[in-house]
């Protein structure tokens, strides 16, 4: 494997795809600010998401929630009480670990010391309160996970959409953990990107679609160019699974520090509308417009870490190769689809065309210009972006109305006509 996290975390930060937060003040630990290719990259995982698990199908629909929420929905969905890692203290330094992640008998990685607090349960939901400090307010907390509005919007979005069981509702959106141990990056945060779906089913088709959603999770990611070799499911033994759920899989991705989750999948059965019912005292059933009979439907969960999936797709994508790093993204992913070069910066009639090229195609393609440099050099730094093609205007351009196209992948180079530019991405963009 060429890629390790410090050349990610160094190319991140040098061409513009994630900084250190706040860091003119010196940052703050674990936090992240994806820069202009960042937030080009995170965005396009994220569209493609939303197209092909909720636009492109009949039975998911999307909601946009708030994230604070009443405090009630917190308390109903056992994450009040549940939501805890066991924490044990170093007596020396104080530095905090997670019980269940140091082995038995080692030496704190701070101060070497051996003693350590017994292990308690502390809670990772942000509080905070509503209103200002000298009225008596009550605490909300940050969303630990977007599912709950899914839950709690149950009854609004079977009433206006009328969707028959099973159907899913998904949703996009940060997510805070008070985590004892981030790090490695942006793969465990504070806060972070989530993109998830409760899909409601009938209890007796738990198992059927369990096994369909964990096909179509791995489905898309061979769809966003991840090899099977750095892949791999593990099921959750019944002292690891989160409360509400009855079976989870992991899907786990072979990073430079192990083996590390990647995406999820619960069957939280019909533990969140149930208990939902009961505190809030409002009906989240469902009647079956066939027999009549009404149930609370029970739910399978697919969940997607955006940030995490935004840094594993760096690590696939990251290569070496004799003369350069190129990030082989999907082009589908890639921050700028294509880039567009004047032979010589110093030739007006070639920097014409060349702009002339780059307001076309920028309607409707994310593009770059660049005319700095020679142009090896142009080409190595659009393949440390990953750029899938480069559009030269040479000489002969002004009389054959034809430019250079460069593959990224091959480093083959084809004449195409300016007029057929954004048909020939098009084509490229849909195979
Ligand atoms: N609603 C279910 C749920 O939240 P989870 O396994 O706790 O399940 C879902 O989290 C996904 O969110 C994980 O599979 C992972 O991709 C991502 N994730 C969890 N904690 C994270 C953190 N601290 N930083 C970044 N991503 C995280």
């Amino acid at each position: 494997m060429d890629v390790t996290l410090e050349k990610i975390v160094s190319l991140c930060k040098r061409r513009g795809f994630v900084y250190p937060g706040s860091e003119i003040y010196g940052g703050l630990a674990n936090s992240w600010d994806y820069g202009p290719l960042g937030v080009e990259l995170k965005n396009n995982l994220r569209d493609w998401w939303w197209k092909r698990f909720v636009q492109s199908r009949e039975d998911i629909v999307g909601l946009d929630a708030a994230i604070l929420m009443n405090p009630k929905v917190w308390e109903a969905s056992g994450h009040l009480k549940n939501f805890t890692d066991p924490l044990v203290e170093c007596k020396k330094c104080h530095t905090r670990y997670r019980a269940d992640q140091i082995e038995k008998g080692a030496a704190c990685e701070n101060c070497k010391g051996r003693e350590f607090t017994d292990a308690k349960q502390f809670n990772l939901m942000f509080k905070t309160s509503i209103g200002s400090t000298e009225e008596k307010t009550g605490d909300v907390y940050l969303r630990p996970e977007i599912a709950q509005a899914m839950f709690v919007n149950f009854k609004n979005v079977l009433d206006t959409s009328r969707k028959k069981l099973p159907f899913g509702i998904a949703s996009v959106g940060k997510a805070f953990r008070n985590e004892i141990t981030p790090g490695n990056f942006i793969f465990r945060t504070l806060e972070f990107d989530l993109m998830e779906f409760e899909y409601f089913i009938k209890e007796s088709e738990w198992q059927k679609q369990f096994e369909y959603w964990l096909k179509e999770q791995e489905g898309w990611l061979s769809d966003l160019g991840f090899g099977k070799k750095n892949l791999r499911t593990r099921e959750h033994g019944a002292d690891e699974r989160a409360h509400y759920s009855k079976r989870t899989v992991d899907i786990e991705y072979n990073t430079p520090f192990g083996w590390k989750e990647l995406f999820g999948l619960a069957y939280r059965t019909d533990f969140d509308l149930k208990n939902h019912s009961k505190q809030s005292g409002v009906e989240l059933q469902y009647a079956d417009p066939e027999t009549g009979e009404k149930f609370i439907p029970h739910v399978i969960e697919p969940t997607f870490g955006l940030t995490r999936l935004t840094l594993m797709v760096l690590l696939e994508a990251y290569q070496e190769e004799k003369d350069r790093v190129v990030l082989k993204l999907h082009p589908k992913l890639a921050p700028y689809k294509v880039a567009v070069f004047p032979l010589l910066r110093n030739k007006p009639e070639l920097v014409k065309v060349a702009r002339e090229i780059y307001g076309d195609l920028k309607a409707k393609f994310a593009v770059a210009y660049d005319d700095r440099g020679n142009i090896g050099k142009r080409y190595y730094s659009q393949d440390e972006i990953g750029t899938p093609w480069c559009v030269t205007v040479d000489f002969d351009s002004l009389t054959d109305k034809k430019v250079t196209v460069r593959d990224r992948d091959t480093m083959k180079q084809e004449r195409v006509e300016i007029g057929k530019l954004g048909e020939y991405l098009d084509g490229q963009l849909s195979k």
